[in-house]
């Protein structure tokens, strides 16, 4: 990803100053936005780590995109600590862009949003009116309900000493045509002034729309259903890629037929979704619907079929490798990537790990490469491959990322260190019929395996 720096004019009332609170994969491309755009930035992180690596000039995320753009030790306007009480006092906005993961029960789990929001409260500066944006994604509801009381508690008062707003984040990481420079924005905030404000502010971040939409819990809501509708288009074609193989049809033959009309739309089918929004974000939905006793059936049985696809996935390399005389307790598979996503090293929810351990106790023992994943985040049980080409001795490679790196093997070099030359597409993005030439037997999710 290339910066664009772009000054800020002497405009009137010019917001100079933006605190971010959380450094990952949105707080650090979003506190390098506004600072190309003419802003002064204070960036926060409770990780000491994150923050020595960002002061050093050097990207702590697995976001490729950000590896050259984070700004170098002794950059102006470029302040960052994990001191929110050195920050906050002279920001005139904050974001949070803290995680919003789920318990081990899948319920939200709200605890990063409540303590950044305390620390920040706890620092602001009376009569300063400070906005403080939530970007983090929840459920309609969570600002308020989660930071108001903070405020509250701290004797602050809404509207004099601080102003709540919620501005969803929407980039793709790994796809530096939509970074937090070029996506459309909403903003939500109970003050028309404020939120006009905070238009004209992240107008100068963005280049694409940016919408006041009135309450904070329409930008709520609008934000995690973007990615529950993902979720369930996802999980349709899915449980497709189960259906289909069943009655001796390839889905994406079906859905490449299909989508010949003009409104059908097309998903392909794949191992399982992952990353921190997908897998997650639909929980929340989940839980705000439960406690208005409304029924979420069709986003808790898509969340159901994505989640279940792994364990399909492995069903059938299990069946596969029985079916190539692979005898019981002794396969060995290859998983070729192990990020959740193509060009991103992020391993957070990714279904490479759910399948692996489906794997492993049907029998089978798990290598995996994946050249944007370090070694250090991946399961212990998993043996690592760090040279490809020199690991040997498989009967399985199943493509799970599809990264570059791995759709553009050498596969005629890799087959000669098979033990079988079974290959099994796992995101449908590889040319099975030049791999068969090449000699690998080759299946794919959602084909007939017979
Ligand atoms: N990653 C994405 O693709 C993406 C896209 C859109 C929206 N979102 C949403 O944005 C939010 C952040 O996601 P992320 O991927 O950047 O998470 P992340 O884990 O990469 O980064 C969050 C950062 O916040 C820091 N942090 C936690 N508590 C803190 C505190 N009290 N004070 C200061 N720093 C604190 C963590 O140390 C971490 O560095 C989530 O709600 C996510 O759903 C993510």
């Amino acid at each position: 990803m290339e910066r664009v720096v772009s000054p800020v004019d002497g405009g009137e009332k010019k917001v100079q100053t933006i605190g971010i609170i959380g450094l990952g994969y949105v707080g650090l491309p979003t506190a390098i936005g506004f600072l190309d755009a003419g802003f002064s930035v204070w960036g926060v992180d409770i990780s000491e780590r994150t923050v020595e690596m960002v002061k050093r000039g050097e990207n702590p995320t697995g976001d490729p995109d950000l590896d050259n753009i984070v700004p170098q030790p002794g950059t102006d306007n470029w302040n960052i600590t994990t001191n929110a009480a050195e920050a906050v006092p002279n920001c005139d906005v904050i974001l949070v862009t803290v995680p919003t993961p789920v318990t081990i029960d899948l319920k939200p789990d709200l605890s990063f949003v409540a303590s950044a929001g305390r620390t920040v409260f706890e620092s602001i500066k009376a009569n300063s009116n400070t906005i403080v944006v939530l970007e983090s994604t929840v459920y309609p509801g969570v600002t308020a309900e989660t930071w108001v009381p903070i405020i509250e508690e701290l004797g602050l008062e809404i509207g004099t000493d601080v102003t709540i707003a919620y501005c969803p984040e929407r980039f793709n990481p790994g796809d530096p045509a939509r970074g937090v420079r070029q996506v459309a924005r909403v903003i939500g905030c109970p003050d028309e002034k404020v939120g006009a404000r905070l238009v004209s502010l992240y107008s100068q971040l963005t280049c694409e729309d940016v919408r006041y939409v009135g309450a904070i819990e329409v930008a709520e809501a609008s934000k995690v259903i973007e990615n529950v509708q993902r979720d369930v288009n996802i999980a349709l074609v899915n449980e497709l890629a189960q259906l289909f193989p069943e009655i001796g049809v390839d889905v994406e033959d079906v859905l490449d037929a299909a989508a010949t009309k003009w409104n059908f739309h097309r998903y392909t089918p794949g191992v399982g979704v992952g990353g921190h929004c997908i897998p997650v974000d639909p929980y929340y939905l989940i839980q705000r619907a439960a406690q208005v006793g409304v029924p979420t059936e069709l986003i808790t049985a898509g969340r159901a079929v994505n989640r279940t696809m792994p364990n399909h996935v492995a069903k059938i390399i299990h069946e596969l490798l029985y079916q190539n005389g692979v005898e019981a307790g002794l396969g060995k598979a290859l998983l070729l990537g192990w990020s959740y996503k193509a060009e991103v090293g992020d391993p957070r929810e990714t279904p490479a790990e759910p399948l692996a351990a489906s794997l492993m106790e049907k029998g089978i023992s798990v290598s995996a490469w994946d050249p944007h994943i370090n070694d250090d985040d991946f399961p212990e049980n998993i043996t690592v491959i760090d040279d490809i080409y020199s690991a040997e001795g498989f009967d399985i490679a199943i493509l799970v990322t599809a990264h570059k790196a791995c759709v553009e093997l050498q596969w005629e070099r890799l087959i000669g260190q098979m033990r079988n030359p079974i290959f099994y597409d796992g995101r449908r993005v590889m040319d099975l019929q030049l791999l068969q030439e090449l000699g690998w037997k080759t299946f794919a999710v959602g084909r007939p395996i017979k």
